[in-house]
C-alpha cells in the first residue's frame, strides 16, 4: 500500500473539529489534553509515526483530538528527506505537516544534524571540511526553507554528546569540528526561517549531571558568540519508577539553568518504558513519571512545549530498540487511555502552583521549605546557589501583638495606642456626641 494512499486516508478519516469528535471508536473522555493545556499556554503534542500506521482510522482521530503539536518521528531526517546528493523527498513530511495544519496543530521539525539515520552517500564520503560545511548549509537551506513559516520549532542539532558528556564522533564533528558545526547549523537555520525557534535536542537531561553541565557550557558559549539558539529540547526517554516531588524538582533545576541563559526548554520525545509484561502497579509508576515531567514543565517559566514520542503503544519505537520493554505511551494498543493519560489530564486540570518567596516571612522559613523538597522548591532558588529566597531578611522581625482597643467611653479620650511595627492600626475616632 503506497504512502500517498495512506496519507489520503489519514486526511479523510480525521475529524475537522478537534475536541468535538462524534462517534469515535475509543473511550477517552473529552476534553482532549490539548483543550486542557491550551489555557495554560502549553502546546501538547505527539510524534507522527511512519506512513503505514496512518491506515489505522483510530490513529488520526485520537491524534487530532488530543494534541495540538506534531513532529515527524522519522520523515524529516536526512535518511528520508535527502536520500541522494541532489534528491529531496518531502512527500511524507508534507502530508504530515498538512494534517497538522488541517487540525489546528503547530509542528516541530526533527532534525537537521545527527550522527544517526543519515543516508549512505553522506556517511561514506570522503568529503573535505569545506564540502561538509557546504553540505550542511545546503541541506538546511533546502529543508528549513521548504517549511519556512510552517514549522514553528526545529531541532537543529540532535544528540551532539554521547550518553555522558563527550562529543560524538559523527560526520559533522569529525569533519567540521565541535562546536563549530553547531554554530554553522544554527546560523543556516536562522537564515532559512528567521521566525522558527531553534533548539538543541538531547537525552539524559532530566536531572542534574555532568552531561547537562557540559551542555550548559556549550549553549552559553553559543549565546556568547551570537549564535541564534532559542532553546534546549529534553528528549525524556525514561523508564517507569515511582516519582514524587524529587523527580519534578530535579528536572525543574535543569530547566531553570536554561532559563537563566535566556533559553526556552521543551519536552520533545517523552516516553516511559515499562519492563514487560506491564502490570497495573508498573503502569501506575509510569503515570507518576509522566505526571512529574509535566509538572516540571508547568512550573518552569520557560517551558511551553510538551511532546511525546508517539501516543499509542501500538506504534512505539521502544519494543524494537529496548529488549523486553514497551508499553511506553499514554494510550494502549486499542487506543484506550492508560493511567499515564489520566495523570496528565489531572495535572493539567489542577496545575501545580509554584512556591513563591513572597509567601515566606524570612529566609530561614523559606530555606526550611526548600530543604524539605516541596514541589517546585527550585523556584525558591532560581540561581541554584542552594540558598532560598536570598532577598528575604534572614529572620523576620517579630510581629507586634495585634493592638486591641477598648471602645472609648463617650466623651472620653482614647487610650494611647502603642506605635505599630507592622501595619498601622487605624482607630476610628470615637463618637463624642
Ligand atoms: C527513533 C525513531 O523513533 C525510530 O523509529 C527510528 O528507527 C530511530 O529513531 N532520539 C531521537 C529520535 O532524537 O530521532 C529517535 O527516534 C529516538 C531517540
Amino acid at each position: 500500500m503506497g504512502t500517498l494512499f495512506c496519507l489520503t486516508l489519514l486526511l479523510s478519516v480525521a475529524p475537522s473539529t478537534p475536541g468535538h469528535v462524534s462517534g469515535r471508536a475509543d473511550a477517552a473522555p473529552a476534553p482532549g489534553l490539548r483543550d486542557l493545556a491550551a489555557p495554560l499556554g502549553l502546546r501538547i503534542g505527539a510524534a507522527f509515526n511512519d506512513d503505514p500506521t496512518l491506515l489505522d482510522p483510530s490513529y488520526a482521530t485520537t491524534l487530532a483530538r488530543e494534541f495540538d503539536m506534531g513532529v515527524s518521528e522519522n520523515h524529516m531526517k536526512w535518511q528520508f528527506v535527502h536520500p541522494a546528493p541532489t534528491t529531496y523527498d518531502f512527500k511524507v513530511a508534507d502530508a504530515q505537516v498538512g494534517f497538522a495544519e488541517g487540525h489546528g496543530m503547530t509542528y516541530r521539525g526533527h532534525n537537521l544534524a545527527w550522527s544517526r539515520q543519515n543516508p549512505a552517500w553522506l556517511v561514506t564520503g570522503p568529503f573535505t571540511r569545506d564540502e561538509r560545511i557546504q553540505q550542511l548549509r545546503d541541506h538546511i537551506a533546502a529543508v528549513v526553507g521548504h517549511y519556512a513559516g510552517r514549522v514553528a520549532q526545529w531541532d537543529v542539532v540532535n544528540e551532539a554528546f554521547d550518553g555522558l558528556a563527550d562529543p560524538l564522533h559523527d560526520p559533522w564533528s569529525v569533519s567540521i569540528g565541535f562546536p563549530e558545526y553547531l554554530d554553522i547549523a544554527f546560523t543556516a537555520a536562522h537564515a532559512a526561517d528567521p521566525t522558527a525557534k531553534l533548539f538543541y535536542n538531547d537525552y539524559n537531561l532530566q536531572a542534574p549531571n555532568s552531561k547537562f553541565d557540559h551542555l550548559i557550557d556549550l549553549v552559553a558559549g553559543m549565546k556568547a558568540r551570537g549564535v541564534p539558539i532559542d532553546g534546549i529540547g529534553f528528549e525524556s526517554h525514561l523508564s517507569a519508577r515511582s516519582c514524587t516531588a524529587k523527580c519534578t524538582n530535579d528536572t525543574l533545576k535543569n530547566m531553570l539553568r536554561a532559563h537563566a541563559l535566556g533559553l526556552e526548554v521543551a519536552i520533545t520525545e517523552l516516553d516511559v518504558s515499562v519492563q514487560l509484561p506491564a502490570t497495573s502497579q508498573k503502569l501506575d509508576q509510569q503515570a507518576s513519571v509522566y505526571r512529574s515531567v509535566l509538572e516540571a514543565c508547568l512550573l518552569a517559566p520557560n517551558c511551553h512545549t510538551f511532546m511525546m514520542w508517539g501516543f499509542t503503544d501500538k506504534y512505539s519505537w521502544i519494543p524494537s530498540f529496548v529488549h523486553g520493554y514497551g508499553a511506553a505511551l499514554p494510550f494502549d494498543e486499542q487506543y484506550q487511555p492508560k493511567p499515564a493519560y489520566a495523570a496528565m489530564a489531572a495535572t493539567l486540570s489542577t496545575p501545580p502552583v509554584a512556591p513563591s518567596c513572597a509567601a515566606f516571612p524570612d529566609r530561614a522559613t523559606a530555606q526550611k521549605a526548600f530543604d524539605s523538597g516541596v514541589l517546585g522548591a527550585p523556584m525558591l532558588d532560581p540561581d541554584g546557589s542552594g540558598t532560598a529566597c536570598e532577598n528575604l531578611p534572614a529572620v523576620a522581625a517579630p510581629v507586634a501583638a495585634p493592638a486591641t482597643v477598648e471602645p472609648a467611653p463617650t466623651g472620653e479620650k482614647l487610650p494611647a495606642v502603642p506605635a505599630p511595627r507592622a501595619a498601622p492600626v487605624v482607630v476610628a475616632p470615637a463618637f463624642t456626641g
